[in-house]
């Protein structure tokens, strides 16, 4: 038996389903710019409404003082329509109250309806029982599909599992069991690859994975810390001096447990992060003064790809270099292309996260041959911390 419900395992015709998704999308000037999000939760919502379901939506947007008009869901609706294949999505302008009763009142099943931002309430973040109860009110069954959201224990995040028949939308149960495959009960040896600018928001990261694969890859300006803490000199690279002491225990522990902590060996340097800047490619030890480490270098990005092939699965999050300034981008996309190769033959499991690792394999152009690629930030830094996410824990039977 799974640790949660799914929709397999509850009844909801003619039953008003409260569906808690994630549709906090990038947004500008009114437009959605990426909309991954909400097609993702569009095969928990046609499957609902197909099995004649009321379907209420619940989401926050943004992170607003009280009510704030530029951050209103209403421009979801369309797209959640669109999403779902042309059905119906009506729209209330509250989350609770007699806005949202009136909607809520008139939906037959199979009908769709989506809710204002819950965060335009106070009680949502503060997970207060009266704002919780004033939502399960609207409902007889709770479906959360917001993995992404589940390191909040907001009202429509947890409050509510506590109170109505609960169950893990399928985004949500997709997303647990790639999850589960990576780092629960994974096919080993597994590799970590953690990058990023800092070694300050990553090193719970770092402590859990030590106990957890065999080879943690750290890249990414992080990686110039653990090199300054090695006695190499870093010219005026990203890098954060007060953690040398941390870099120098995480590597100390690694070895105390057999994990192979893996280090670049050569970098691409230039003077300037500026698309084009004169650039070379230098061992570690000899970055010149002036010079920034600004991507690992090719031996770096091979030597990863090499001992990926002898792995059997890989979780990433992070990208390898300054992704976003070409040429820099180098070593994250081969070794994207490289992990994308491998699990295409079926010889990895592939799992990555986080806004930047997800455009990174966006730009390499394999997002779609990775095994799983998940659309949480925050809530995918704090599993990979080992932490368990509350939205997660209250959906537990
Ligand atoms: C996200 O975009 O990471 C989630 O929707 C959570 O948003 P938050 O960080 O504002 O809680
Ligand atoms: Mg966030």
């Amino acid at each position: 038996m799974a640790a949660f419900k799914t929709l397999d395992d509850i009844e909801v015709a003619n039953k008003r389903v409260l569906l808690r998704a994630d549709l906090n999308v990038p947004m500008k000037d009114g437009r959605i710019t990426d909309a991954t999000r909400v097609e993702r939760v569009a095969s928990t919502i046609a499957e609902l409404a197909a099995k004649k379901a009321r379907v209420i939506v619940l989401s926050h947007f943004g992170r607003p003082k009280g009510r704030d008009t530029t951050l209103s869901l209403a421009p979801l609706a369309p797209a959640l329509a669109a999403a779902t294949g042309g059905q119906k999505v009506a729209f209330a302008s509250d989350c609770i109250g007699p806005e949202a009763e009136k909607a809520v009142a008139a939906l037959k099943p199979g009908e769709i309806l989506l809710l204002e931002n819950t965060r335009f309430h106070a009680g949502e973040e503060g997970n207060d029982p009266g704002f919780a109860r004033a939502l399960a009110a609207l409902g007889d069954i709770y479906v959360n599909d917001a993995f992404s959201a589940a390191h909040r224990a907001h009202a429509s995040t947890e409050g509510l599992a506590h109170l109505l028949p609960s169950a893990a939308g399928r985004l949500m149960q997709a997303e647990l069991e790639a999850l589960a495959k990576a780092l629960e009960s994974p096919a080993r040896p597994v590799m970590a690859i953690v990058g990023g600018a800092k070694v300050s928001t990553k090193l719970a990261v770092l402590e859990h994975l030590i106990d957890k694969v065999e080879v943690l890859v750290i890249g990414g300006a992080m990686a110039n810390t653990f090199l300054l803490a090695l006695g190499a000199s870093v010219g005026k690279s990203l890098v954060e001096p007060d953690l040398v002491g941390k870099a120098r225990d995480v590597m100390v522990r690694a070895e105390s447990k057999g994990c192979e902590l893996a280090l670049p060996s050569d970098a691409v340097i230039a003077a300037k992060l500026e698309a084009n800047a004169p650039h070379e490619t230098v061992r570690v030890t000899a970055v010149p003064d002036g010079w920034m480490i600004l991507d690992v270098g090719p031996d770096t990005a091979a030597a990863i790809a090499d001992r990926l092939a002898a792995c059997q699965t890989l979780v990433w999050n992070g990208p390898l270099g300054a992704f976003e300034t070409k040429p820099f981008d180098e070593s994250t996309l081969a070794v994207a292309r490289a992990a994308a190769d491998l699990t295409r033959e079926g010889r990895l499991v592939s799992v990555a996260g986080g806004g930047d690792t997800v455009a990174a394999l966006g730009a390499a152009g394999v997002e779609d041959a990775f095994t799983y690629v998940s659309t949480a930030g925050g809530a995918f830094l704090e599993w990979m911390e080992g932490r368990e996410l509350p939205g997660v824990a209250a959906l537990k039977r």
